[in-house]
């Protein structure tokens, strides 16, 4: 498939399975998040990579963070299994930067660059990745329990696993009622 195919039919799966790719892979993920448009090359983003115990761990932190909301039983056993729907999460964080032209909006753009470029390596190689937010991105408890300062953004997690289905290709959406030409 070339990269006009490719990006024409990309597609999310979130129904992973299996254990975390090796580290060759998970590093080849990484650097394609490294790779993307950065105004002024402030590097304004983290990843967190999770897996096997980290797993766990984040599950305890959706869960004290749901606690602390006052969630009922069945919403705090869901958060705890919630990191268990993949064998490896990426989580995308910003880590904004003092400049003078590039305001913070732009850095969490290429943050998000870099969760969707991540995503599309683990597709190219085969796995599948479904990028998840959701009120666990935003937080406080969640954020601190990853290191990851209150006033950062987390972008995404990026859930990323071998595929235990392949979905069927979804339609085309036509950009013709999304354009205009100027
Ligand atoms: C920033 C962001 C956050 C998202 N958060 C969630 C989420 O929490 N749960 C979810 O089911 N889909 C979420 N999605 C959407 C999925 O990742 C996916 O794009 C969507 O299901 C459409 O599928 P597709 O990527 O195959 O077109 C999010 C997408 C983005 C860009």
């Amino acid at each position: 498939m070339n990269v006009l195919e490719f990006l024409h039919t990309r597609q999310s799966n979130p129904h992973l399975q299996g254990v975390a790719p090796d580290e060759a892979t998970i590093n080849s993920i990484l650097q394609a998040g490294m790779r993307v448009p950065d105004h002024a090359g402030l590097i304004p983003w983290h990843f967190t990579v999770v897996k096997g115990d980290g797993l766990t761990k984040l599950g305890k932190a959706f869960k004290s963070a749901v606690i602390s909301d006052g969630a009922d039983e069945a919403k705090i056993e869901k958060a705890a299994k919630m990191p268990f729907r993949a064998p490896l999460i990426i989580v995308i964080s910003t880590k904004f930067q003092q400049h003078v032209k590039v305001p913070q909006q732009e850095q969490l753009i290429s943050a998000g660059c870099a969760a969707h470029a991540m995503q599309m390596a683990a597709t190219s190689l085969g796995l599948g990745a479904m990028w998840r937010t959701g009120e666990m991105s935003y937080h406080p408890l969640v954020k601190e329990r990853l290191n990851i300062a209150l006033h950062e953004e987390i972008v995404g997690f990026l859930y990323i696993g071998e595929k235990a289905k392949e979905l069927p290709l979804k339609a085309t959406k036509a950009h013709d009622d999304f354009v205009s030409y100027f």
